[in-house]
């Protein structure tokens, strides 16, 4: 019999042709037919046509409930007229100039308003540039070179951070000294020899590893929620503490968690305030976007009328871009206690609900996430911990579910389920309609997915009383 991927391929292949195309020429000037990792599936990706709200068409018509929101950014969904406005009016005014603009002003205002730790922003044009700026800005300001990250964590495309953002289970080498390891070739060991890789959630290795390298180490960046792994048991609190004493920054990575958790992101929703935050996605309001900020002293790295040390330029065409800055302006004031009590509510029924039908289907696995952030489906694990958990959940499984949700018009990929605003109740229904009657025929399918000890416990429990 044929298996649930082939079946669930053949269906996507029959209706999405056009897509099918436009990939086959895209292989002859694109490498592998791709520009954007992020956006690639097996066996092709969809390439879009136009969206609106919470749903999203593709070149071959059809529509899809969007839960992926371009990765993020989309906080209101797609095309949401106050944005839209905002854009169009900046548009008359000019697309871009080599001056300032007071909109930066504003959005800087905004930011140093919500955040616990900044003071003082500069902006640049994608997540990845905000996330070197703060390596560079602890670097400068402690005069020490190393940097540490989290294993199996992505906090950008540059060298400092490209080294084990998804290492194979088999590469990870010890809890106690995990092992750096290069995203790809081409990082060079004079780079790997200034990163340190921390285990995330492990208080103890953690905490022990930047004890050991504090007269080196100027930073650690941590993204708040790890891949997506729920910072547990006062781990966030044990790394505050830890930097705190042993003079080493503590940078969040807020690129997702930045006006998505809270108004003031991570650092509002568990309490804690870093050193410097890099932020992107949601403050571009849809338009390429990055910042990063700090307090008065650090941020006086980049103080060009500085008369001390040379300052860190930023000089970057593209920085404080104006449709940016009104495009994020727009957004933010949209965001209301009331959108977020409303999207961290969905996100967590989406889990609850998901959850519940595996386990009535008695798949193992489970749903992970923060909020509207959500990896949503680990299938095979029972431990959402850290990367040394979730690297083991079954990337088959994951991506069957995921293809025959895009077949029956959800569109999420493996680890990415980021919701907006403008999804409606009716909306989750029908998303939830999907996933069950997938997750139905992967319960069905052959080989049967392992059943959890923790479900079999429960059903003894229940049966035994
Ligand atoms: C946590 C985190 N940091 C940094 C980045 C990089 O941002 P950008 O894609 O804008 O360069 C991303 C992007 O997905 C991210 O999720």
């Amino acid at each position: 019999m044929e298996d649930l991927w082939t079946s669930f391929v053949k269906e996507f292949e029959r209706k999405t042709p056009v897509s099918a195309k436009l990939f086959n020429r895209a292989s002859h000037v694109l490498p592998g037919g791709n520009t954007r990792v992020t956006v690639f599936f097996k066996p092709y990706p969809i390439y879009a046509k136009r969206a609106q709200g919470s749903l999203i068409t593709d070149v071959d018509g059809n529509e899809r409930i969007d839960l992926i929101n371009n990765f993020g950014p989309l906080i209101l969904g797609h095309n949401h007229p106050r944005v839209v406005a905002a854009v169009k009016a900046q548009l008359e005014n000019g697309e871009a100039f080599g001056s300032p603009t007071e909109l930066e002003i504003k959005l800087a205002e905004t930011i140093c308003a919500s955040s616990k730790c900044v003071e003082r922003v500069v902006f640049c044009a994608s997540g990845s540039e905000a996330t070197l700026k703060a390596i560079r800005a602890a670097r400068a300001f402690t005069g020490k070179k190393k940097v540490a990250k989290f294993e199996g964590v992505y906090n950008g495309s540059n060298d400092f951070v490209e080294v084990s953002v998804k290492p194979p289970a088999a590469s990870l080498g010890s809890p106690e000294s995990p092992n750096r390891v290069p995203d790809s070739v081409g990082i060079p060991d004079g780079v790997l020899d200034d990163i340190l890789v921390l285990p995330w959630n492990d208080p103890v290795n953690a905490v022990k590893l930047i004890n050991e390298n504090k007269s080196e180490l100027a930073a650690v960046i941590a993204n708040p929620v790890g891949r997506i792994n729920p910072p547990r048991n006062g781990f966030l609190e044990a790394l505050r503490e830890t930097t705190e004493k042993t003079g080493v920054l503590l940078v969040f990575d807020e690129v997702i968690t930045g006006f998505r958790l809270a108004r003031g992101g991570a650092q509002e929703y568990y309490g804690i305030k870093p050193d410097i935050a890099a932020y992107g996605k949601i403050l571009g309001g849809g338009y390429p976007c990055g910042a990063m900020g700090a307090s008065k002293e650090i941020m006086s790295m980049f103080d060009p009328t500085s008369s001390g040390q040379s300052p860190i330029p930023n000089p970057g065409t593209y920085n404080g871009h104006p449709v940016t800055l009104a495009a994020g302006l727009a957004t933010l004031q949209e965001l209301t206690d009331d959108v977020y009590s409303r999207l961290n509510s969905s996100g967590e029924y989406l889990r609850k609900k998901v959850q519940s039908i595996m386990n009535d289907f008695e798949i193992e696995g489970i749903t992970s996430g923060v909020g509207s952030y959500n990896a949503l489906v680990y299938f095979g694990i029972n431990d959402d911990r850290s990367y040394r958990e979730t690297c083991k959940s079954d990337k088959y499984l994951e991506s069957v579910f995921s293809l025959g949700c895009i077949n029956r018009g959800i569109f999420f990929l493996p680890g990415y389920c980021i919701l907006s605003a403008s999804l409606t109740q009716a909306e989750v229904n029908k998303t939830l309609d999907a996933m069950s009657e997938v997750l139905q025929l992967i319960a069905s399918s052959e080989p049967k997915p392992a059943q959890p000890a923790r479900i079999k416990q429960e059903r003894k429990r229940s049966s035994a009383s």
